[in-house]
């Protein structure tokens, strides 16, 4: 849509050093309004500041890039300039020491686009994600209420425990599992930014997630050390491994880490995408009409839930894309600047770090007419606004775009498919009571977010 800027390059003359943000208090900086407020402040940046301007979070200081311009520059650029992994500190202790897998971040994820992302491999999932669903609804009964939370939570384990790492695997996870992960999720505090190890509760929690999980874990190798060479999945073989002196090449707490790591990319994306899905189609009932009568007549054809058959569903698809604009999960995606970065007359110095909003970006009114309103249609040949590659951005853009957004539009499309064919549900509460918990860096529902259900007759 507009023109493509000159790519940075570091023997640029150094340029302004971009605005700094109003209320910048002493210590915290933006912090708390980051902690409170997260988008409000990203758009407060864009009024006051224009398409650059600086946060500071507890002296991290951050460049916002906002309009689709900028955003391009900074999509655009390469990892030795801006560095992905240095820019999550709370996602470390997540992970834990010492993992993740060998290898820089580009090999991790070829790794996973060749391991279960592929092509031939997605064919599959979708049968394996329609069991799933068909297993979580066969303990709903005729009618009920669910917290979409809690369900699409528990499901999305369910469903990507199995595509990613095997049927085996997943065929020990129980109910005991999914509390353990929202703990872990919700240690993504962005006080972190001042220590991920500050003696809080919020950090506590997380730490004893960890620990029950390697616990939970190591309690599932023990009983599949003796499982046959043909039912050995990733975690048996990695366990396996040995190094020359004939030591375990990997430790449980290492393997821990690498199954939260293949895991977190996906799992609170798709099940909060999943939900805030729902809770629009069922606040625009013409909408969710038309997407009944899709799955209804895909069904009727005889087609069935297939990888193949997925792809016929254009008002689904429209829905889910548009929930992703209004609601992407990941709301501020950063980088580490490694060398100086300059743009339209800028220049961030290395050490800081820089920001690109999808929160922000989804809704500029230059790009998306009408930004706040479900507008599905949006999505129409002729318009096509998610074809705007560095605007629509809820995958991300560049060279770090999202590699599982392929299986989370199926894997989205398929609980739909099955969800939306066996039941009729409503919203349980006020339409305007629903809404996100922004306090975490993990961006999560709020509770309660509940809807009522009944079979379809
Ligand atoms: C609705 C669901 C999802 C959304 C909205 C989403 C969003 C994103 C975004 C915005 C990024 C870019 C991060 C950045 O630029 O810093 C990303 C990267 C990534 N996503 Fe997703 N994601 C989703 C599902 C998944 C799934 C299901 C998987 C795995 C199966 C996955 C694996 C990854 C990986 C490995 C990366 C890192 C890519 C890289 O750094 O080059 N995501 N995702």
């Amino acid at each position: 849509m507009t023109a493509a800027p000159s790519l940075p390059r570091a023997e640029e003359p150094a340029g302004r050093a971009p605005p700094v943000l109003s209320k910048n208090r002493p210590g915290l900086g933006h912090l708390l309004e980051l902690r409170r407020a997260p988008i409000e402040l990203f758009w407060r940046v864009r009024e006051e500041c224009g398409d650059v301007g600086e946060m500071s979070f507890a002296g991290n200081r951050v460049v916002l890039f906002t309009g689709e311009k900028a955003q391009e520059a900074f999509f655009r650029a390469p990892d030795e300039q801006l560095d992905q992994a240095a820019a999550y500190p709370f996602m470390t202790p997540v992970f834990g020491k010492g993992v993740v897998f060998d290898g820089t971040p580009e090999q991790r994820k070829q790794a996973m686009k060749n391991q279960s992302l592929r092509d031939s491999y997605m064919r599959g999932h979708a049968e394996v994600i329609a069991h799933e669903v068909r297993g979580m609804l066969d303990t709903l009964g005729d009618e009920g209420e669910i917290d979409l939370l809690d369900f699409f939570s528990e499901l999305t384990l369910y469903t990507s425990s199995a595509c990613l790492i095997g049927k085996q695997f997943r065929s020990e996870l129980t109910r005991d599992y999914f509390p353990i992960f929202y703990d872990l999720e919700k240690g993504t505090d962005a006080i972190a930014y001042v220590n991920a190890h500050l003696p809080l509760p919020v950090f506590w929690t997380r730490d004893r997630a960890r620990r029950k999980l390697v616990s939970l874990l190591e309690g599932v190798f023990e009983r599949r050390k003796d499982a046959p060479p043909e039912q050995r999945e990733l975690f048996d073989i990695l366990l396996n491994l040995r190094d020359e002196q004939g030591r375990p090449r990997y430790t449980v707490d290492q393997v821990t880490g690498m199954f939260i790591s293949l895991m977190f990319a996906g799992h609170h994306t798709t099940s909060g995408t999943a939900a805030w899905s729902l809770i629009e189609f069922l606040k625009h009932p013409e909408h969710h009409a038309r997407i009944v009568d899709e799955i209804d007549a895909l069904h009727a054809s005889g087609d069935g839930v297939s990888y193949q058959s997925l792809r016929e569903l254009p008002r689904l698809e429209a829905g889910l894309k548009e929930a992703l604009r209004l609601h992407p999960p990941l709301i501020l995606l950063m980088r580490k600047v490694m060398y100086d970065f300059h743009y339209d007359g800028f220049t961030v110095p290395a050490g800081k770090l820089v920001g690109v909003s999808p929160a922000v970006s989804n809704r500029l009114p230059e790009c998306f007419p009408d930004p706040d309103r479900f507008d599905p249609a949006r999505y129409d040949e002729g318009r096509d606004e998610d074809r705007q590659n560095f605007a629509w951005i809820p995958f991300g853009a560049g060279r770090h775009r999202c590699v599982g957004a392929a299986f989370a539009m199926m894997q989205l499309k398929t609980i739909f498919c099955v969800l939306l064919r066996e039941y009729e549900l409503e919203l349980a509460q006020p339409p305007e009571s629903y809404r996100n918990d922004h306090s975490k860096m993990v961006v999560q529902l709020e509770q309660p977010c509940r809807a009522r259900y009944r079979r379809r007759g």
